[in-house]
């Protein structure tokens, strides 16, 4: 790869990750070319992407939006297209060699699976993708023999701290969740958290569902799911430790007692940009890791009475078939209604769990059922709140 130019798709270019990422092509324009971009609605970002990256095709969700796209980009050669099928074109460009999959929420699922098939391999941003469709995903993304390299830093540090080792020599997976802004909180002080509490994480700078994923450590259960179908290890075999400071992303135990685990700032821009450049390494313009400026870095178990949201996404996986779809699905809608303001904070789980008991699950085996569970948990959701049952 050295020397040679990676043509990119970027899903979800208008986004926290997508313009990390975007950021680090602009850093590094002999190595990376931009050939398709998706973005949802924020059409105004996506015009200013267009005039610096030039790609030649890109897609938005609605119709009207390809209009507005249309009027402002006259006299420029871009081919526009909307919808699923949009995204799954841009994903599937003929010239792409790695489709960067950061779109948020399970829409990402078909665009990422379609990627697969046709052979690029993905720098997987979008973990609700392997939540709803896990077994599905590995399964052809072996068939198919691509690479698909984490982008989240949990797993960028697993799939780091893996490297050069025999699995066979692996004790367990740990997994290291910042516990978000309520970790000091009291019982008490759950009743009235507002979005822009939830929303104000004390390390990252990410996109508001994740955010708020992150507030009730659903974040750190989706990853653990993540990290069951990226790294095929047993829910056994995966813990998660609380350490506030952001900067050990995660650890490998081995047989012998030896740990290895990867530090770094906390920033999305270096394991984005280790998922593209592996498996060689970019000198990107970052600040260094100052071990003596931070002087202490601490570590405890999480509670998962005060954050059941991490307990259910494990017992989403111990289910397993449709069950971590359903879950994903519920959270989606929980979290959107809470940060419109329409379900309190400790409502979300409440929601979550009542829709994961009313579920009848099934084997996983099609991309088409899992669509069929996320709807129907979608559905669960929606009527369970509007019947107050939350
Ligand atoms: N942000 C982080 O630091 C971070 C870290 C680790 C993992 N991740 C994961 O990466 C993914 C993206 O996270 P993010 O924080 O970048 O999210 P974000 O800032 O909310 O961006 C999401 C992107 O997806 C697009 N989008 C939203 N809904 C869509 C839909 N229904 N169809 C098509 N496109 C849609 C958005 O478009 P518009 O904005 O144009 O509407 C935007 O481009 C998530 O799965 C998240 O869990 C994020």
């Amino acid at each position: 790869m050295s020397g040679q130019l990676k043509k990119l798709a970027v899903l979800g270019s208008t986004g926290s990750i997508g313009v990390s990422t975007l950021e680090i092509v602009r850093e590094f324009p002999e190595r990376y070319q931009i050939v398709a971009l998706t973005a949802g609605s924020n059409i105004e970002l996506l015009v200013q992407q267009i005039r610096l990256f030039s790609p030649r095709i890109v897609s938005v969700i609605s119709d009207l939006d390809v209009q507005k796209l249309r009027s402002q980009l006259e006299g420029v050669d871009v081919e526009i297209c909307s919808g699923v099928a949009g995204m799954i074109a841009c994903a599937t460009v003929p010239e792409v060699d790695m489709v960067v999959a950061a779109v948020v929420g399970a829409a990402g699922l078909v665009p990422t699976m379609a990627a697969i098939k046709a052979g690029k391999d993905i720098a997987l941003a979008n973990k609700e993708t392997l939540v709803t469709a896990g077994s599905l995903i590995m399964a052809e993304a072996q068939r198919q023999k691509i690479n698909l390299i984490p982008v989240d830093s949990e797993h960028s540090a697993i799939f780091q701290s893996l490297a050069g080792q025999r699995r066979e020599d692996v004790r367990r997976l740990i997994l290291t969740a910042s516990g978000g802004p309520f970790r000091e909180y009291r019982r008490s002080q759950f009743e009235n958290i507002t979005p822009a509490d939830a929303l104000a994480h004390p390390n990252w700078d990410m996109g508001q569902k994740i955010s708020i994923d992150s507030a009730t450590m659903m974040n750190k259960g989706l990853e653990v799911i993540e990290a069951h179908w990226l790294f095929n290890f047993p829910t056994a075999m995966i813990d998660v430790h609380i350490h506030q400071e952001s900067i050990v992303h995660s650890l490998v135990e081995y047989q012998d007692g030896a740990v290895i685990a990867q530090l770094g700032v906390p920033d999305m821009k270096t394991p984005i940009a280790y998922a593209l450049s592996w498996p060689e390494r970019l000198s990107l313009s970052q600040q260094p890791l100052d071990l003596c400026g931070i002087g202490q870095l601490s570590f405890s178990e999480p509670n998962k009475e005060l954050f059941p949201c991490l307990q259910l996404a494990y017992d989403a996986l111990a289910g397993g078939g449709t069950v971590p779809a359903v879950m994903n699905a519920a959270n989606e809608v929980a979290v959107e209604a809470f940060l419109t303001n329409q379900l309190s904070f400790l409502d979300i789980s409440h929601v979550v769990e009542k829709v994961m008991s009313l579920h009848q699950n099934e084997d996983l085996t099609t991309v088409e059922q899992a669509l069929r569970a996320d709807l129907w948990g979608r559905h669960k959701a929606q009527e369970l709140m509007s019947g107050g049952v939350a």
